[in-house]
C-alpha cells in the first residue's frame, strides 16, 4: 500500500498530466480528447488544486454546445489519430468538431460543488454557465423523454456505461449492415480482454452512421434508432443535476421557473424504472417495454436523485457482500459478470463518489463505508480507469484524470473543504 500523502501528490500530478490547456482528456493515449462527463468530475479535481481552472473546464465544455442545447459526449479539439471513432465519423453540427450525442448530465451537480468551494470566485463564472446549463437540461428533456418522464439514451456510449449487459438484448436484435470497414484503435491501448467486443463495436458504429447520415435530426432519429433505452443512469444524473440547478438558480437570483415541472416529470419517470422483480431501478427498453432484468451500479443512484429508494438497500448489500471492492458495475450473481471487462462488472471509483454522495445525504452510513473502500481501492490499484471488484486489481487505462479527481475531492483522507466534503 502506498503512502496517503504521495498518492495526494500522485492525484494533483495526474490532474496536470492530462491538462490540454483549457480541458483535460481522460488519460494520454487511449482517449486523446474532451469527454463530457470526465470533464465534470475533472473540474471537482481541479477545485482543490486551482479554482479558476476547474471553472476553465466546465467553460471549454460549454463551448462546444450545439444551438439546440445538446452537450456533446467527446469534443475533438485537436485531431489526433490514436483514437477511433473521430469527428470525420460522427459529422457533429455543433461550433466544435464533437460527437453526435451526449453524455450522463453531471456538470450542473460539479459546477455546484465547484461553486461552494469558493462562492466569491465562482460567482461570475456559473452565472454564465447557468444559461447554458438550463439549456442542456431543457434539451434532455424534449429529445430524450421516453414518454414517461424517464431520460433515454439513443447509444450505448450516451449513458456513459459503454457494453453494460443492460444493453446485450437490443443490441443483438441490430442488423449492423451499411458500415465501411474500420480500425479499432482502443485494443491497441488496453488488453482487448478489458474492452468491448467486435460485436459491439459494429453495432456501436452503425447506430453512429444513422446520426450521422441525418445530420443528427433528433426528430428523424426518434422514428429510425432501434436503440431507446430509458435509463437510471440518465434519469437520475439530470434529475439530481436539475435539483443542483435550482440551488445555483437562485443563489444568482436568476429565473429557474421552468425547472420543477422538470423534476416533476422526471420523477413521474422514476416509477416506471422500477423493476419489482429484479427489486432494484433497471434499464426499460423504450420499443419492446422489456427489462433489462440487469442489476447495475446506476441502480445506485436512487439516494443521489433524492428519490424513494424503495428495497434497493437490500439489493445494495447483497451485491456489495460479493466483491471487496464494490460497487461492482454488473450483479456478481449474474452469468453475465465479468469482473475485468469495463462495465460488465468492473467498480469504477467515480461512480462510487456520486452513489456514497447521495447515501451520505440520506443519512446512510453505507457512504462512509464506499469512500473507505473506494480509497482502499486506489491505495491497492492506483489511478486507473476501473478496478476488478473481486481482488482491486487496476484495469483499464492507467492515469485516469476522474479517478485522480475522486481521490482529490472525495477519498483521500486530507479532504478537508466544502459543504458536502466537510460534512462526510
Ligand atoms: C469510456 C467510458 C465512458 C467515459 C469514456 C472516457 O467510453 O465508458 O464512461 O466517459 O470512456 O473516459
Amino acid at each position: 500500500m502506498k503512502d496517503v500523502r504521495d498518492l495526494d501528490g500522485e492525484a494533483a500530478e495526474i490532474m496536470r498530466m492530462n491538462d490540454r490547456g483549457g480541458y483535460s482528456v481522460p488519460t494520454a493515449g487511449l482517449y486523446p480528447y474532451q469527454w463530457n462527463w470526465d470533464s465534470a468530475f475533472a473540474a471537482y479535481g481541479y477545485a482543490f488544486l486551482d479554482i479558476d481552472r476547474a471553472w476553465e473546464e466546465l467553460e471549454t465544455l460549454f463551448s462546444g454546445q450545439w444551438p439546440d442545447g445538446m452537450v456533446p459526449h467527446i469534443l475533438f479539439h485537436q485531431v489526433d489519430p490514436s483514437y477511433f471513432p473521430g469527428p470525420d465519423i460522427w459529422g457533429g453540427v455543433g461550433p466544435l468538431p464533437s460527437s453526435g450525442i451526449s453524455q450522463p448530465p453531471i456538470a450542473a451537480t460539479m459546477a455546484r460543488l465547484v461553486w461552494e468551494l469558493d462562492i466569491d470566485a465562482g460567482r461570475d463564472r456559473v452565472a454564465a454557465l447557468y444559461p447554458k446549463m438550463v439549456a442542456w437540461h431543457r434539451w434532455f428533456m424534449a429529445a430524450r423523454d421516453d414518454g414517461h418522464g424517464a431520460i433515454c439514451l439513443t447509444h450505448p456510449w450516451e449513458a456513459g456505461r459503454d457494453n453494460a449487459p443492460d444493453w446485450d438484448g437490443p443490441m443483438r436484435r441490430i442488423e449492423p449492415h451499411g458500415i465501411a470497414p474500420y480500425e479499432r484503435r482502443d485494443t491497441g491501448h488496453v488488453d482487448q480482454d478489458m474492452r468491448p467486443k467486435k460485436a459491439d463495436y459494429d453495432r456501436y458504429l452503425y447506430l453512429v452512421k444513422q446520426g450521422h447520415d441525418c445530420g443528427w435530426d433528433q426528430a428523424h432519429l426518434l422514428g429510425i434508432n432501434p436503440f431507446r433505452m430509458a435509463d437510471p443512469t440518465m434519469t437520475f444524473t439530470l434529475l439530481r443535476a436539475t435539483r443542483d440547478l435550482i440551488w445555483i438558480g437562485q443563489q444568482l437570483g436568476a429565473d429557474t421557473s421552468e425547472l420543477p415541472a422538470m423534476i416533476a416529470r422526471m420523477e413521474a419517470g422514476t416509477e416506471t424504472l422500477w423493476n419489482p422483480g429484479l427489486n432494484a431501478y433497471d434499464v426499460r427498453d423504450m420499443k419492446t417495454g422489456e427489462w433489462a432484468n440487469a442489476v447495475s451500479n446506476a441502480a445506485f443512484l436512487c439516494w443521489y436523485a433524492g428519490v424513494d429508494p424503495k428495497d434497493t438497500l437490500v439489493t445494495y448489500e447483497r451485491v456489495q457482500a460479493k466483491v471487496r471492492f464494490g460497487v461492482a458495475s454488473h450483479d456478481p450473481d449474474s452469468p453475465a459478470f465479468e469482473p475485468k471487462r469495463y462495465w460488465r462488472g468492473p467498480s469504477w471509483a467515480m461512480m462510487n463518489m456520486l452513489i456514497a454522495m447521495g447515501m451520505d445525504e440520506a443519512g446512510l452510513e453505507e457512504g462512509a463505508a464506499l469512500r473507505r473502500q473506494t480509497a482502499r481501492m486506489i491505495e491497492t490499484g492506483g489511478f486507473s480507469e476501473y478496478f476488478d471488484p473481486t481482488t482491486g486489481a487496476p484495469a483499464g487505462g492507467q492515469n485516469f484524470t476522474w479517478t485522480a479527481a475522486v481521490w482529490l475531492g472525495w477519498c483521500s483522507p486530507n479532504v478537508r473543504r466544502g459543504r458536502w466534503a466537510q460534512s462526510r
